[in-house]
C-alpha cells in the first residue's frame, strides 16, 4: 500500500517507518527543509531506541521517502495520516490550526478515487467531522474521501516496540470502507481491534491518557499521607496493586507525570467539559495533585539543603526519551532558580532540548559525577537506568552534604543509610 505520514515527530515517524519495514510505500511530509534533508540523510533528529537504524534500513530499501511538497506524496496515497502536535492552548483547550492547515493541503491533491484520511493525531471529539468539511469542500469531484479516527497509544522511549506491539487497535469511522482499508494495513500487527464510531474512537483517546494520568494522581496523593504518617508508598501500592481490579501499572509514586501527552489531554478533556457543561472536578483534581507533588519535592530541597549549590539528575519527564515538554524538571528547576539555587544537570539525551530554554542559567555537566562536586545536595528527577547503580562512594565523597532527595525512589533507603546518605525519598520515611 502507499500511505503518507504528515509530521515526522514521536508518532509520524516512527508509525512510518514501521509501515515502511512491513513493505509499505511510505511518503513523510514536513515544513522544515533542513530537517527534511537530515531525515533523507537517516537522522531521526528525536531521540527514540531503535529509530535511526529502521529509519537508515528503509531509506536503503527505497520504502520511505521524505518530502515538503504535498502533490508528490498525496496524490498516490491511499490511507493518509495527520501526526502534526496538537499542542495546548492558554485556556487548555487543543490547538488545531495544524491539523486543519493540513488538511487543507491534503484535500487539494486527493486522488481520483477512494481516499482515507485517518488523525493519528489527539484531536478533541468532533474534531474528525471539521476534517471532513474540509477535506469535502476542497477535493475535485472524482475524489472519494472518508475520515477515520486511528489513536495512537505509543509510548516514548518504547515507542517502536508499542508500534508492533498494540493493546489494540482502535478504528473510529462512519465509512466501511475505511474501516476495512485500515484493518488491512494493520493486519501485522497484534493487539484487540476495536471498531467503532468516529466520538467513541475520538474519546477513547482522551479517556485512556485520563485514566493514567489519574493512576499516577492516585499513586501521589496516597504518598502525600505515607510521608505524614509513616507508612511506605512502594509497598502500599504494590499491596494494591496485586489486586487484578487495579492492577500495579501507572501507581508509580513520584514528582507527578510530564511529557507531550497527559498534560495536555487532561487539559483538553476538562476544557471540552466546560464546553459542554460536564463537571470536571475529578480531573481538575489529577492536575491539582499533580502539582503537589512537584511543590512538595521544592519544599524537601528548601527545608534540607544547606548551602545552594543543587546537582540535578534527570531533565526529561521520562527515561529513554529526551523529550522535555511538560517535565517537571522544568518546573521545579524554575523554582529553585527563582529562589537563588545554583544547579548543576545532567541527563543522557535531554540537554540538548534543556539547553534551547534555559540556556546559561543552569550548568550542565558532561557526566552524572561531575554534577556533584562541592554541590550541597544531589536531586533525582528522572529514573535513568544509568543512576540506578551509580557509584554512590564516589557521590558521596565529590559532595559537600551526603544528602539525596529522590522524586523517583530508584534506591533502597537502608542501603543509603549504609553508605551514609541523608536520603529524602518520596511517599517514604527519611533516613539519616
Ligand atoms: N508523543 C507521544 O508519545 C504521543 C503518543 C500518542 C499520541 N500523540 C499525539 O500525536 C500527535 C503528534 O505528537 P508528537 O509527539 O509526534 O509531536 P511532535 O511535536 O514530536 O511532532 C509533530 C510533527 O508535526 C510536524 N508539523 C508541524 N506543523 C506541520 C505542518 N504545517 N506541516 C507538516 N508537518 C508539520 C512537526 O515538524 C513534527 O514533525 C499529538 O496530537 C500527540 O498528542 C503523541
Amino acid at each position: 500500500m502507499t500511505i503518507t505520514f504528515i509530521g515526522h515527530g514521536y508518532v509520524g515517524l516512527v508509525t512510518a517507518c514501521v509501515f515502511a519495514d512491513f513493505g509499505n510505500d511510505v511518503w513523510v511530509i514536513g515544513r522544515t527543509p533542513e530537517k527534511i534533508e537530515k531525515l533523507k540523510n537517516g537522522d531521526p533528529l528525536i531521540y527514540e531506541p531503535g529509530l535511526a537504524e529502521l529509519l537508515q534500513k528503509n531509506l536503503r530499501a527505497d520504502r520511505l521517502h521524505f518530502t515538503l511538497e504535498y502533490d508528490k506524496a498525496i496524490p498516490s496515497s491511499e490511507i493518509i495520516f495527520v501526526a502534526v502536535g496538537t499542542p495546548p492552548k492558554e485556556n487548555g483547550e487543543a490547538d488545531l490550526s495544524t491539523v486543519f492547515h493540513v488538511a487543507e493541503n491534503v484535500g487539494k491533491y486527493l486522488k481520483k478515487g477512494f481516499t482515507v484520511v485517518s488523525c493519528k493525531s489527539t484531536v478533541p471529539v468532533g474534531s474528525n467531522l471539521e476534517v471532513e468539511k474540509i477535506l469535502n469542500h476542497l477535493k475535485s469531484d472524482h475524489s472519494e474521501v472518508a475520515v477515520a479516527s486511528c489513536p495512537e497509544f505509543l509510548r516514548e522511549g518504547t515507542a517502536i516496540y508499542d508500534t508492533l506491539n498494540p493493546d489494540r487497535v482502535v478504528v473510529g469511522s462512519n465509512s466501511q470502507k475505511a474501516v476495512d482499508k485500515l484493518l488491512e494495513l494493520h493486519k501485522p500487527l497484534p493487539g484487540e481491534r476495536v471498531i467503532t464510531d468516529l466520538a467513541s474512537a475520538e474519546i477513547i483517546k482522551y479517556a485512556s491518557n485520563a485514566m493514567l494520568a489519574t493512576k499516577i494522581s492516585f499513586a501521589n496523593l496516597i504518598s502525600l499521607y505515607a510521608e505524614k504518617t509513616g507508612g511506605n508508598i512502594n509497598i502500599i501500592m504494590d499491596a494494591v496493586g496485586f489486586d487484578n481490579r487495579i492492577g500495579l501499572r501507572f501507581l508509580d509514586a513520584g514528582i507527578g507525570y510530564g511529557g507531550s501527552c497527559f498534560p495536555k489531554d487532561v487539559m483538553a478533556l476538562i476544557n471540552t467539559g466546560q464546553q459542554i457543561g460536564v463537571d470536571t472536578s475529578l480531573l481538575d483534581a489529577v492536575e491539582e495533585i499533580n502539582r503537589e507533588v512537584q511543590n512538595n519535592f521544592i519544599e524537601k530541597v528548601k527545608k534540607n539543603v544547606i548551602g545552594k549549590n543543587i546537582a540535578l539528575w534527570g531533565l526529561s519527564f521520562k527515561p529513554n526519551t529526551d523529550d522535555i515538554r511538560f517535565a517537571p524538571s522544568l518546573y521545579i528547576i524554575k523554582n529553585l532558580l527563582q529562589d537563588g539555587y545554583k544547579i548543576t544537570a545532567y541527563d543522557p539525551a535531554a540537554m540538548e532540548n534543556v539547553k534551547k530554554i534555559l540556556k546559561d542559567e543552569i550548568n550542565y555537566a558532561s557526566d552524572p559525577y561531575e554534577t556533584t562536586k562541592d554541590a550541597d545536595a544531589l536531586c533525582i528527577l528522572t529514573e535513568w537506568n544509568e543512576f540506578k547503580q551509580a557509584d554512590l562512594h564516589k557521590v558521596k565523597l565529590n559532595l559537600k552534604t551526603p544528602l539525596i532527595i529522590d522524586g523517583r525512589n530508584i534506591y533502597q533507603p537502608h542501603m543509603l543509610k549504609q553508605i551514609g546518605f541523608k536520603y529524602i525519598s518520596t511517599g517514604r520515611k527519611e533516613v539519616l
